[in-house]
């Protein structure tokens, strides 16, 4: 990531929420405190947003991007795009997504985190190859997952689709823990169905990964991705 926003400064990136990733937005807060990166020019898209939940809900993902990285670093709040989960209308709010990562020349870095299930952002077991942005139904697994204690959690979320992640020109997918072992062993070694959403990683012609010790320890060796 670093290196992408070093190497054009005008990048378009794509970003992720979770656990995972928030070892990398501290470090690009870091260098931006170092001066090494400079986000001015930058532009971000995010994955995905829940559908009904409060832009300052504390689950929310425009809250989670404004506290670990918008706040952080000189970024231009209007190049920051994360999808609208409480518009009314929700098919333009998809289209305009995707219009502007056109209007934008397309996604230089999409940074992916992948879920226990092959998710890649809401884009759960089934979903076609084809999807642009759109409004999905979490699983359960999700919902109770990431809403633990909450009464009533959101049943939908706004996400951009398989093809909108597959079209950028780079993806860097980011896995830790042993809860996810199964995931990258299927997402790698598996074959190519959309049951396991992010096996259709293999097929992307500029993929980096990096894993920690524990979510590689299925792998039955260090995967060549053709
Ligand atoms: C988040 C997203 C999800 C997560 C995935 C892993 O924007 O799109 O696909 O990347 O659920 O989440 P963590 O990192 O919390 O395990």
């Amino acid at each position: 990531m670093t290196r992408q926003i070093i190497k054009k400064a005008d990048s378009v990136l794509g970003l992720p929420t979770g656990d995972t990733p928030i070892g990398m937005y501290e470090r690009l807060v870091g260098f931006y405190g170092q001066g090494i990166l400079d986000f001015s020019p930058v532009t971000t898209f995010n994955l995905d947003e829940y559908y009904g939940l409060p832009i300052e809900h504390q689950k929310s993902f425009h809250r989670y991007m404004g506290k670990r990285l918008f706040s952080k670093v000189n970024i231009q709040r209007d190049n920051t795009y994360v999808p609208n989960g409480m518009t009314d209308s929700v098919k333009e709010e998809c289209n305009q997504y995707e219009a502007e990562i056109k209007a934008h020349g397309g996604i230089d870095l999409m940074v992916l985190g992948i879920g226990v299930n092959g998710h890649i952002g809401f884009n759960e077991p089934g979903t076609p190859w084809d999807s642009c942005t759109r409004l999905v139904k979490l699983t359960e697994e999700t919902r109770k997952r990431e809403f633990v204690g909450l009464k009533d959690p959101p049943k939908k979320a706004i996400t951009m689709g398989i093809k909108t992640i597959m079209r950028a020109r780079k993806i860097l997918l980011l896995v830790s823990g042993e809860e996810k072992a199964e995931a990258i062993k299927k997402t790698l070694e598996g074959p190519i169905t959309n049951q396991v959403p992010s096996s259709i990683l293999q097929l992307h012609p500029n993929l980096q990964i990096v894993l920690d010790e524990a979510s590689a320890k299925s792998l039955s060796e260090l995967s060549e991705v053709s």
